[in-house]
């Protein structure tokens, strides 16, 4: 396996089909199950790592976001990658960078966007030139951040970038936690209430399930947050599964979507509640 720092040291002609897995390093096992996958399916495959500055917002945790490259390394090259692609902020973001990608809508106006403003900015940038340095035939999300990758989707087929977007579902902890690099920022005392995602989304697809309404299964599903006064919901949503858009009737693929925080960190988790 090789580590880069520049752009202009990825091979010109790798073989293909080449598999690009995106991650901003601080690899767990949600990560290792994308590169595990592209792996599998590409001939060689590229993992970025790279802590993105333009997609964090001011009070953000973009100084203190987990790092530790020699144990991705390690972690990367048993999963399966051939190469890390590990830029520098300037070699991203040179002077004179002037370039967002931006899209534009409500895909991006809700949920996180709502809460995070300029992230998808970020985000639909960084990833437009990840694959225009590496040109991937298939690029690796994880479900986990579904919005983002109907984000990615998106700006994916509008500018006609034509890399297969291959999503991959939630790997989550043994008690249901979606396994996440900042779930470091949870303290011992609120690990175990930290699954108060999954058990909501759980009480909404059982009540979907059911026969119940989406308004009701969002009920069901916010009594679940009223008994941990530690979460502070933002929010927790039945969705359409490409447009993100509120639902009032069910329809098939429906997702539930959820965020809030605890004192120390943000989490977001999202599931299937209706079978597509
Ligand atoms: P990061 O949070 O490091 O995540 C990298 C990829 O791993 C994303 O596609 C994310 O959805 C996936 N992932 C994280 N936790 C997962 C889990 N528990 N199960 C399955 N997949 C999981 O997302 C980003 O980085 C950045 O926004 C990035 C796309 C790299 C752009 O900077």
């Amino acid at each position: 396996m090789r580590i880069i720092q520049r752009a202009a040291d990825l091979r010109v002609n790798p073989p293909r089909p080449l598999g690009l897995v995106p991650t901003m390093g601080y690899l767990h096992e949600g990560h290792l199950e994308l590169i595990r996958r592209a792996a599998a399916e590409n001939q060689e495959v590229v993992v970025s790592i790279f802590v993105n500055p333009l997609q964090f917002g001011p009070g953000e945790d973009y100084q203190s976001y987990p790092r530790d490259l020699e144990r991705d390394a390690r972690l990367a090259e048993e999963a399966g990658a051939d190469w890390i692609f590990h830029p520098s902020p300037e070699e991203m973001y040179p002077p004179g960078f002037a370039t967002t990608v931006h899209v534009s809508g409500p895909l991006t106006e809700r949920w996180e966007g709502e809460r995070r403003p300029g992230h998808f900015d970020g985000v639909a940038t960084v990833v437009s030139k990840l694959f225009n340095i590496v040109r991937p035939d298939r690029a690796y999300f994880g479900e986990k951040d579904y919005q983002q990758l109907q984000v990615v989707k998106r700006f994916n087929a509008d500018l006609n970038l034509g890399v297969e977007i291959v999503p991959v579902p939630i790997v989550r902890e043994p008690d249901g936690l979606a396994r996440s690099s900042r779930n470091v920022y949870l303290d011992a005392e609120t690990r175990p209430k930290a699954t108060v995602l999954y058990r909501a989304l759980l009480a909404v697809r059982q009540a979907a399930q059911s026969g119940l309404s989406p308004e009701e299964a969002l009920a069901a599903g916010r009594a679940v947050f009223d008994e941990t006064p530690e979460f502070a919901a933002d929010y927790l949503a039945v969705v359409h599964p490409q447009t993100l858009q509120p639902l009032e009737q069910w329809t098939a693929g429906a997702r539930a979507i959820a965020a809030g925080r605890f004192p120390a960190v943000r989490l977001i988790d999202n599931m299937e509640v209706m079978g597509s």
